[in-house]
Parts: structure tokens; C-alpha cells; sequence
């Protein structure tokens, strides 16, 4: 007989009922569960403890898991200047080689792409297809003669159409990042070069049709093309169409004759419509998260697999015409589309400040071809031009260049930082001389800058220069997190303060997101974070996204989601939107008594991915925090705001006692997370966890509340 169990309690002890799934007889086992005993909350309102940096919450970001490229930069052509090839699936370094990191090497098994005979051919005509119909006829291929440019545009794609006529067309089309995004009732900008050869009379058609049913969802036409190189803009609009990604772009023709291209791009709508800008939808979810900061370029993608490969801000500014773009550490080639000017427009659409890391010589080769010493002066000299472009005035060299290029006010920086993981990839041998060049270079020029240093506190490194912050990262499990709660409870308070600048709770075997598990994990975290904001002055997760199709993850459990078309945040989304939408500006000291315990078996365990390993099976054995708390207050409000996790099976009872406050309205608002283990969501189900809104009317200056099991729970208590 299959039973279920339901927990009911009296006088804070929990009884057991098990109820046959097909009858109602009830069997009453008294006793076989222990309800938690109600745990006192002591919020000391009349102690205000570290203040809370305002920039606390943010966003890091890098070209990992087609972030960008089949993410959030609007361009929907893959391989738009024909210089990609077939993706070899690599991380950036071995397994062994990354103590921190749960994920070296960890790649999703790319697809097999469907055959393709041109790339046969040209691997550099991965992503287009030769259309032809029956009865019609035609070839393309790379062609490397007469480009639009030899920088950039040194590759043009040739179609010869050889024979077509009415209703036999031939083109060539493009599936872009999965598919291309058919939305009813959308505006598409396709543009490119084009040129002709003689006798090719046009005209030229250009449209979004199903893949397979050949369906023309929006199309336009340039009547004639010329024997030079030109640039074509068109408009294609769709009508009241069923959206999908079973689309593709194509350019076709029923005439015969020689056709060039270069450069297709076809943007979708743009966030704010910016020209060359980032998808709606994706915004929208940061736009919501309300981060302060924005972490870029990396990551592993600012080192780069080798010299050429790094990132090379100078390379990512300017006309698209002359972005050559370059391969990310992360097996794909980036176009460079979502470039140094373009992350800093993303920091001005959000409101956030540019935390900015700049190229310091590593690269992710465990150190065979580091930058040091004099060879280093030109990198640092980069850098130095790096923040005159991004602050610089009009009367500055690089100020005016980032005037011309649409944006004379400078941006706001107060913090830069000096390369990324230079505790991997043999970088402690040398980081030393490497940071103090750029530190004295940096602090000479921009006195008022904060220089971070890319080691970790644990690292106790020797710099010879005091760095204004340390960047601690963790990829942590499940246990991990609970146990590091309290990481920074001791940390030196004279000691130097520290930036997270990359943290999860994760499992390197897992999927593109986490399920809730993970997700109270990261809550937990938090509360010890926010507890120590005179030591931890910002923090961001990390990885931010995932294109979630086959082949498009490189590391598992990320923030958000999405395919071409539809997007979603994970609970970890959920946790961070709370969290940061709910800041405080004072840290309020938190008792817990009783603290409730948890042995390392009643852990929230996230379901075990095929061939990988759950998120809490790694980790100290415990025995663990069942609750954690933060309080903080909010200035301007004079609200107090508690921050509440209960990662335990089973509801807490708190007795809340805010000590020193004059006065708490009965009414209180907030949210509460609250999710089976297992839960998660996806593009199908965007918000099967979400956080949903509580009201409470017993709030005072003392009084009960009761924390659901599996849960983060933010409640505002009114002290005005
Ligand atoms: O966030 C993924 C990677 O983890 C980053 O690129 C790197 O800095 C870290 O090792």
C-alpha cells in the first residue's frame, strides 16, 4: 500500500499521518517526526552594526555559455562574417588545474550539426546552407578576393546562382543561434554588404521563413544590387504569426548570377531600441534584479586562452565593419558585437557602475606565456588608455574617440581590476610585480580609483602593494554553502576588504540552472555575506546566463536561461531579485536561540544529473545551520528588514523579538521562496518557483511567524 505523509502538529510537536493514497483510513504514528522546537529571533534594533554598501548587489558577466552571442546581444545571424568554424569542445583548462573552480573543463557535449556540404567544403561556412528548389541550381563557398575590408571583412560568402527562374530560387540561409526567433507583429533589421557580378539583374529577396515549412514569416526586397560593395538596411516586419524558433534567414534570387555578401546581421527589437543593443526580455530580468555594478569583461574570457585571444578592448570598439571578434576560452568564436562601448550602455540602461577588469598578462595556459616586466608596459598602457576611454573627457584622446563614437559624457568608475584568477595558471609566481606596475600606474593617474586584486583572501598573498579589495570566488555545493554561511565570521576586521566577484552554490555536473536546493543554498550564503558588509562591500553570482539549448551550456548552474525565444530566471534568480531589491542600508545584529540543526543527510538535495553528481552529496559532514537570518534597516524608510532561510523539510516556528525598536505596525509585507528541493524552471515553465507575496498581521515589537520548509522568506517590518 502506497502511503503519504502529511506533518500536523500540536504544542510544537510534530505527529505523523499516513494516509493510504487510494482510502481515507487514517493511521495516526504518533511521535515518528519532531516538529522544530520554536526558535527565538533577536534582532538588537537598537545596536545598528556595519553599514551596507550601497553598490552591495551586482552582476558579473563574460562570453561563456553563448552569453552574449545567441544571448543577449540582439544580432540573430550566427557567423555573420563567415570566420567561425565547427566548435571543438574545450574548457579553458584541465580539470585538475582549477582548484577553485568545480568546473574546469566541464563542457556540454556539443550536437552533431546536421550535415552540411558547404561546410564540407568551407568550415568557415558553418551555419549557411546553399537553397536551392528543384529544378534550381547553385553553389556558395568563401571567397577571400576583393573583401569589404582586409581587417575585419576579409571573408565574403559567394552564391552563384546557375540556374534559377520563376519559382525556382536559389540563396543561401543562415539558422542562427538555434533557430531564428519568430515573434508576431515584430520589426527585424536585417542589413548587409552586397555586391554583384556582371550581368545580375536582382533583385535580391530577403526573408524569415520556417525551417521546414518554408513559410515566409517577414520578407523585403532590394530591387538591384550594385557591382561595388554597398550596405543594405531593410525593415522586414511580421504579422499575426504563431511565434517559433523553427526559422531561418534567407537571401535569394530567381535570377542567375554572381552574389557577394559580408557581414548579415538581423537584429531583433533592442532594449531601450538601441542600434547594435541587447534583447528585451533579458534586460527586463536584470532590469529587475536591480544590481548596482556590473563585472566585465571576465572571467576567463578578459585572459583568454592565449595573447591573441584575450580581450582585447581595442579590437571590440568601433564600427562592426571593423570587429574582427576573436575565440572566447569557452570553444566558440565571439563576434565582439557586445563590445567595451556596448557593456558600458548596458551599465547606463541598468544603473549600474562598471567594475572593469583589465588584460594584466595571464593568459589560461598555465603560465607559458604570462606577460611580464618591460614586455608588460604596452598591456598597461592599454589599460591606462582602457580608463581614459571610459572616463575621459572630450579633451582626452581616447575621451574624444569614445565621443565620435556616440557617447561624449564619460562614465562613472571607481573600481577596476587587475586580470582574473591570478592564482590559477601559475600567476602567483609573478602577480606580484604584475599588480604593483599596474597598481602605481593606475593610483599615479587616477588617484581616486580602487585597485582590485584578482587573489583571494585565502591566498595570503604578499602584494608590496596593499590593494584596495581582494576578489574571493567560490563554486561551492550545496553543503558548502550552508557550512560557509558564517566564512566570513572571523575574517580579520583590520583585513583587507573583499569584492566576491564570482560565487554559486552549483554542481559541476549539473544542468544550465539550478533547481531550489541550490537556490537555498545561495539564500543561506547570502545572510552571511549581508551579515559581514563591513568586510564583504559587493558581491555578484556567477554565471549570469545560459543559452539552453544542446550544446550551448560550457558550465552547468547559471542565473538565467533562455532560448532564442523565451527566457527565465532559476530560484537562485528569485533569491538574488529578493535579496537586492531588499537591501538595507545598516546590518542589525541577529540571535538565533535555539539555532535548529540539520545532520548532512536532511540536506535539500537537487536531483542527480545522468553521468553527473548531486549538489549535495560534496561537501563538510555537518552537522549544519537549519535557519539563517539577517536584519538590516533601510534609511529611508526606517523599515526592518529580516531575511529568513529555512532549509530544512519541515516549517520553523520563530519567535521574532525586535529589541530596542519603539514601535512595528502590525501589518507587514514581503515575499517568501518556498519549493520542493526538485524544483526548477525552465523556458516552459519560467516561474514554476517565484517568490510570492506575503502579508502578515501579528507583526509587533515581538511576535510569531512561522518559516515555510524549503524556504526564503524577506519581510519589511514598519517602524514608522
Ligand atoms: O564563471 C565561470 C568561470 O569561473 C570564470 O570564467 C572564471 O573566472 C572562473 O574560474
Amino acid at each position: 500500500m502506497s502511503t503519504q505523509t502529511i506533518l500536523i502538529r500540536g504544542s510544537h510537536r510534530l505527529r505523523s499521518l499516513l494516509i493510504p493514497a487510494a482510502g481515507l483510513t487514517l493511521a495516526l504514528a504518533p511521535g515518528s517526526f519532531a516538529l522544530p522546537d520554536s526558535a527565538t529571533l533577536t534582532v538588537r534594533v537598537d545596536q545598528p552594526g556595519p553599514r551596507i554598501d550601497p553598490i552591495f548587489y551586482g552582476l558579473m558577466t563574460e562570453e561563456i555559455n553563448y552569453s552574449y552571442d545567441g544571448g543577449l546581444y540582439g544580432e540573430l545571424i550566427r557567423n555573420r562574417i563567415f570566420q567561425d568554424q565547427p566548435i571543438v569542445p574545450r574548457g579553458p583548462r584541465p580539470a585538475a588545474a582549477n582548484p577553485a573552480g568545480a568546473q574546469a573543463g566541464a563542457q556540454a557535449a556539443a550536437p552533431t550539426p546536421a550535415a552540411n556540404p558547404a561546410v564540407a567544403k568551407n568550415p568557415n561556412l558553418i551555419n549557411w546552407w546553399l537553397v536551392a528548389g528543384p529544378g534550381a541550381a547553385g553553389d556558395i563557398d568563401i571567397d577571400t578576393h576583393d573583401p569589404v575590408n582586409t581587417t575585419a571583412l576579409k571573408n565574403s560568402l559567394k552564391l552563384d546562382i546557375k540556374s534559377a527562374g520563376a519559382g525556382r530560387r536559389v540563396g543561401v540561409a543562415n539558422d542562427g543561434y538555434w533557430g531564428i526567433p519568430v515573434k508576431p507583429n515584430t520589426v527585424y533589421t536585417a542589413s548587409f554588404y552586397a555586391r554583384a557580378g556582371q550581368g545580375f539583374k536582382g533583385p535580391l529577396n530577403v526573408a524569415i521563413e520556417g525551417s521546414k515549412t518554408g513559410t515566409v514569416y517577414a520578407s523585403g526586397q532590394v530591387r538591384a544590387l550594385t557591382q561595388a560593395w554597398k550596405k543594405y538596411t531593410l525593415k522586414i516586419r511580421t504579422g499575426q504569426v504563431q511565434a517559433t524558433t523553427d526559422a531561418r534567414f534567407v537571401l535569394s534570387s530567381t535570377n542567375q548570377g554572381s552574389l557577394w555578401f559580408s557581414l548579415v546581421s538581423l537584429f531583433r527589437p533592442t532594449y531601450r531600441n538601441r542600434p547594435n543593443g541587447n534583447r528585451i526580455d533579458i534586460m527586463e530580468k536584470l532590469a529587475d534584479m536591480k544590481p548596482s555594478f556590473l563585472r566585465f569583461p571576465g572571467g576567463n574570457y578578459l585572459e583568454g586562452r592565449d595573447f591573441e585571444n584575450r580581450f582585447n578592448w581595442k579590437a571590440t570598439i568601433g564600427p562592426l565593419e571593423e570587429r574582427p571578434g576573436h575565440m572566447s576560452p569557452w570553444s566558440y568564436r565571439s563576434t565582439d558585437g557586445l563590445g567595451l562601448l556596448e557593456f558600458l550602455y548596458w551599465c547606463e540602461d541598468l544603473n549600474m557602475e562598471p567594475i572593469v577588469g583589465v588584460y594584466a598578462g595571464l593568459h589560461l595556459d598555465q603560465g607559458r606565456t604570462t606577460i611580464t616586466g618591460d614586455a608588460l608596459k604596452p598591456y598597461l598602457e592599454e589599460a591606462l588608455e582602457e580608463i581614459e576611454y571610459i572616463t575621459g573627457s572630450t579633451s582626452t584622446k581616447w575621451g574624444a574617440l569614445r565621443a565620435r563614437q556616440g557617447h561624449p559624457a564619460p562614465f562613472r568608475l571607481r573600481y577596476v581590476e587587475i586580470g582574473n584568477e591570478d592564482w590559477l595558471n601559475n600567476g602567483l609566481q609573478n602577480y606580484a610585480g604584475r599588480f604593483a606596475m599596474f597598481y602605481d600606474a593606475i593610483k599615479a593617474r587616477y588617484p581616486d580609483l580602487q585597485v582590485i586584486s584578482s587573489l583571494r583572501s585565502r591566498d595570503k598573498y604578499d602584494h608590496t602593494r596593499k590593494p584596495d579589495l581582494l576578489d574571493d570566488h567560490f563554486y561551492v555545493s550545496i553543503p558548502t554553502a550552508l557550512a560557509q554561511a558564517h566564512y566570513y565570521d572571523n575574517y580579520d576586521r583590520a583585513g583587507t576588504k573583499i569584492f566576491v566577484g564570482e560565487w554559486a552554490t552549483n554542481n559541476p555536473r549539473g544542468g544550465p540552472t539550478g533547481h531550489m536546493a541550490f537556490a537555498l543554498g545561495d539564500a543561506a550564503w547570502l545572510t552571511g555575506l549581508e551579515r559581514n558588509a563591513d568586510i564583504v562591500v559587493m558581491n555578484c553570482y556567477a554565471p549570469l546566463f545560459c543559452n539552453v539549448n544542446p550544446g550551448g551550456m560550457q558550465w552547468s548552474i547559471n542565473l538565467i536561461g533562455y532560448d532564442a525565444l523565451g527566457s527565465f530566471g532559476s530560484p537562485a534568480y528569485f533569491v538574488q531579485k529578493m535579496f537586492s531589491n531588499n537591501r538595507g542600508d545598516v546590518v542589525l545584529a541577529t540571535r538565533l536561540d535555539p539555532l535548529p540543526k540539520l545532520n548532512a543527510e536532511q540536506i535539500p538535495q537537487a536531483p542527480v544529473p545522468p553521468g553527473g553528481r548531486g549538489g549535495g552529496s560534496a561537501g563538510p559532514a555537518g552537522p549544519f545551520d537549519a535557519v539563517y537570518a539577517t536584519a538590516s534597516r533601510e534609511n529611508s524608510t526606517g523599515n526592518i528588514i529580516l531575511k529568513l532561510v529555512n532549509v530544512q523539510a519541515v516549517p520553523q516556528p520563530l519567535k521574532i523579538d525586535l529589541q530596542g525598536a519603539e514601535m512595528v505596525a502590525k501589518e507587514a509585507k514581503g515575499e517568501v521562496l518556498a519549493a520542493e528541493p526538485a524544483a526548477i524552471n525552465s523556458v516552459a515553465e519560467p516561474v514554476r518557483v517565484a517568490p510570492r507575496p506575503v502579508t502578515i498581521a501579528n507583526a509587533g515589537l515581538s511576535f510569531t511567524h512561522e518559516l515555510p520548509a524549503h524556504s526564503v522568506t524577506v519581510l519589511r517590518l514598519k517602524t514608522r
